[in-house]
């Protein structure tokens, strides 16, 4: 009975949730938890943190109320077709309960499912692929953690030809380069800290940086705003446009979602707000930010481009 050892082993790890922020002793609290679950054993305290740095639960539950936590059915509309995130709680079947470590660092590192197909890239690979092996074990790990649901997973509806799984192979050779963060030299710790939470977790380049059209990110305007994935105009969050706003300002819009003027953000960029950059550590947004300002500033793109 792996899935009810895990559920219980995700109850002691709770009560330890404040301490997260704390330092260390939750290490010890899921160290001591380790023994209910034996498959996984990296840090789900921490990897509880990494999810919501990574926004994985914006698309892995459905948008209604009282919908089960990573059980799958958020609707994700591209111009490409409708994916549904599926279910990712330890669920045998429904879910990936018979998934190995292995199978999930795969998936993330490389977007090749366990039977050896590829993913699609609306699943944010090109980002995940940065995280390092270590937060990976962790992310596996609080997974494991999470009540199984018996929700099945929904197909995706795309339009022909992409739903060709194989015609991704291609599109990976183009805009794929698979590999975990390597953090510059000659920038600072915190800036390091910071592009790593931007480029690997966050996946904000999954909106803020344009796509071309086969969907594949332009590198020469990085963040720097345009069709987001839903085909609505995103802003540039290169220094450009955020020297408006000086970093309190800022702080204050990715932890609250109002802007200094008292707009508040739209319903897309307050999910990001909820789910992530209100979640970090004070240090983790700090980084976050000091990274952004360290960015090349790319003009906004033609109007013609941006709607
Ligand atoms: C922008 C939306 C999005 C975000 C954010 C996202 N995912 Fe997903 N994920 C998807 C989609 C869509 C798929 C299905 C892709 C496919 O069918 O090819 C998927 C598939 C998966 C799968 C494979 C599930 C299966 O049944 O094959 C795993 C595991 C997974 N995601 C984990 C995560 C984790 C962990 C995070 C956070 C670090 C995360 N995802 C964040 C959209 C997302
Ligand atoms: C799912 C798409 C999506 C993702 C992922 C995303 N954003 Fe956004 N972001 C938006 C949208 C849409 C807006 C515009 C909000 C509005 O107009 O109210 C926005 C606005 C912003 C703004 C305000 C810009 C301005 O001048 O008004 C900042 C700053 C920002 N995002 C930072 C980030 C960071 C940092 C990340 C990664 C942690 C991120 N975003 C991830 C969609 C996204």
């Amino acid at each position: 009975m792996a899935g009810s050892s895990c559920f219980k082993r995700a109850s002691t790890v709770r009560t330890g949730r404040r301490l997260l922020v704390l330092g260390r002793s939750a290490t010890l609290l899921a160290g001591a938890a380790l023994f209910t679950c034996a498959a996984a054993q990296g840090d789900a305290k921490h990897g509880e943190y990494l999810a919501k740095a990574g926004g994985c639960v914006a698309c892995h539950t459905e948008e209604k109320k009282g919908a089960v936590r990573f059980a799958g059915g958020r609707v994700l509309k591209t111009p490409f077709g409708t994916f549904y995130g599926p279910n990712i709680t330890p669920h045998p079947q429904a879910g990936i309960g018979n998934w190995k470590e292995a199978d999930f660092v795969r998936a993330m590192r490389e977007g090749i499912r366990p039977d050896g197909a590829n993913f699609f890239p609306a699943f944010p690979y090109t980002s995940f692929t940065k995280i390092t092996d270590a937060d990976l074990r962790d992310l596996w790990a609080y997974l494991r953690t999470l009540p199984a649901s018996d929700k099945p997973s929904r197909a995706h509806e795309l339009r022909a030809p992409y739903g060709w799984r194989w015609l991704v192979t291609p599109w990976k050779w183009l805009y794929f380069d698979p590999g975990p963060f390597k953090p510059d030299p000659a920038a600072s710790q915190a800036v390091n800290r910071g592009a790593y939470l931007v480029q690997a977790l966050g996946h904000c380049g999954e909106c803020h940086t344009p796509r071309n059209s086969l969907g594949g990110p332009r590198r020469d305007r990085y963040l720097a705003g345009g069709k987001g994935p839903e085909g609505k105009g995103v802003p540039n969050i290169t220094p450009t446009r955020l020297k408006k706003w000086g970093d309190e300002g800022l702080k204050y819009f990715l932890e609250t979602g109002f802007t200094p003027d008292g707009d508040i953000a739209n319903a897309t960029m307050g999910e990001v707000i909820r789910n992530t950059t209100s979640q970090l550590t004070p240090a983790d947004l700090a980084s976050l930010i000091a990274y952004l300002r360290s960015i090349p500033a790319i003009p906004d793109a033609p109007k013609s481009e941006s709607k």
